[in-house]
């Protein structure tokens, strides 16, 4: 099944609790054109992305173990290998050009996973932001060589500008599912504070839904 015909409107996972927006995959492709082309254009990187993401990732995990703020939500090194290689698993269907049911699963368990945690998006944009760099610098280092602009580029610079473009996108479109569920669990544990005004942890829901983000909402 190619990508785009499984651009459909996202199911939700079972055990979803209800009231959430739905998430249009595909409305949002369309809009920010990611069309199949740009899906296939994204899998003419996807060797680089295979090499090069476990050096961004590792750029990425040396600047959150210098940065308190975030390091708190790692317990061990393990820990982090585990995040590392959840990481790993998702962009397989980014560098895939995937963006179907399977991935919008995923991402959707990465929002629910950092808004339950309580990482604000500042955190989960930054992070995003060491990796592209890394990905994006790599990738014009081995499509113009050593040499610079002025070698023979292993692309031709359309395609090559249009893989990166359609690369971008893809990441922008996670950002916004990621940021999105966000959005959705301030709105249910805004919904769970209206229905237990009179309970008397009221006082405790309407301390965690003033705060801009969910953090470290429990489990209901
Ligand atoms: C400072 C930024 C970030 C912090 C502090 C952070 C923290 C965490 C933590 C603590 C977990 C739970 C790990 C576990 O207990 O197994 C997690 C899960 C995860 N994070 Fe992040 N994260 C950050 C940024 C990102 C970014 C940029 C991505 C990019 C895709 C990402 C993808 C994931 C994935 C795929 C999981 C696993 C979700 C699952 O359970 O399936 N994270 N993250």
């Amino acid at each position: 099944m190619t990508a785009s015909s499984r651009h459909t409107e996202m199911s939700h996972p079972p055990g979803d609790r209800g009231g959430r927006k739905q998430q249009d995959i595909g409305g949002r492709l369309q809009f920010m054109q990611l069309d199949a082309n740009s899906c296939a254009s994204i899998r003419t990187l996807k060797s680089l992305v295979e090499r090069e993401l476990p050096v961004g990732l590792d750029k990425f995990y040396a600047q959150l173990r210098q940065s308190p703020e975030v390091k708190r939500f790692f317990s061990s090194e393990e820990h982090i290998a585990r995040a590392k290689g959840a990481q790993m698993g998702h962009w397989t269907n980014i560098s895939n050009g995937d963006f179907g049911d399977d991935y919008v699963q995923k991402i959707r368990t990465i929002g629910t996973v950092h808004a339950r945690i309580g990482l604000e998006p500042q955190w989960y944009i930054g992070g995003y932001a060491i990796i592209l760099d890394h990905l994006i610098t790599a990738a014009v280092e081995q499509n113009y060589g050593k040499g610079g602009m002025f070698s023979k580029p292993a692309m031709k610079t359309g395609d090559f500008a249009k893989a990166l473009a359609s690369l971008v996108k893809a990441v922008m479109l996670d950002m916004d599912l990621a940021i999105s569920v966000y959005i959705d669990e301030a709105e249910i544990a805004k919904k769970r504070l209206r229905r237990r005004r009179s309970s008397p942890s009221a006082d405790w829901y309407a301390a965690v839904s003033a705060r801009p983000w969910p953090r470290s909402l429990p489990r209901m």
